[in-house]
């Protein structure tokens, strides 16, 4: 399958195919940095950010379930390696053991506005692309990071 068969351009959809298996690859990374945080958080708030980081990387998988069918949807592979994950993720690995739960929260912080601005880059490519249903699967995705980044920043009470 191609792009032709979802009356899509093939060449327009290329950028929007890279950037997405892209971002899959730093959501891999996030997911990765969440189960840490979660499993290694302590102190007064572990009840608070043990379920959170829950909430935030099984938000994370689904995405990256939706991220992978949606590439292949537009007839191509996702990366399905941690190798390719790794190699092509720009946000890195951090050791969550014995991490302060502030700091951690910080880092995900700076994870939420890599993939925000990623995302909005990829909104640009996909409407140039005319690819309206990527486009609305991003958003989706934005948004949550988006608000998130609130609770998280008013969590460590940055405004
Ligand atoms: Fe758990």
């Amino acid at each position: 399958m191609n792009a032709e068969e979802i009356s899509l351009e093939e060449v327009k959809v290329k950028p929007v195919v890279d950037h997405l298996n892209d971002l899959l690859a730093n959501y891999h990374i996030h997911y990765q940095k969440l189960r840490g945080c979660h499993w290694n958080v302590k102190g007064p708030s572990f009840f608070t950010l043990h379920l959170k980081f829950e909430e935030l990387y099984t938000a994370a998988l689904l995405t990256i379930d939706e991220l992978a069918e949606r590439i292949l949807s537009l007839g191509k592979a996702p990366y399905s390696t941690f190798n390719d994950y790794i190699k092509t993720a720009e946000i890195k690995e951090i050791q969550t053991i014995g991490l302060k739960d502030t700091l951690m929260v910080k880092a995900i912080i700076d994870d939420l506005a890599f993939l925000i601005a990623k995302e909005r880059e990829i909104l640009n490519i996909t409407a140039d692309a005319g690819d309206d249903g990527t486009n609305d699967m991003v958003n989706r995705f934005m948004q949550f990071n988006e608000k998130n980044t609130w609770m998280l920043r008013s969590f460590v009470n940055e405004d």
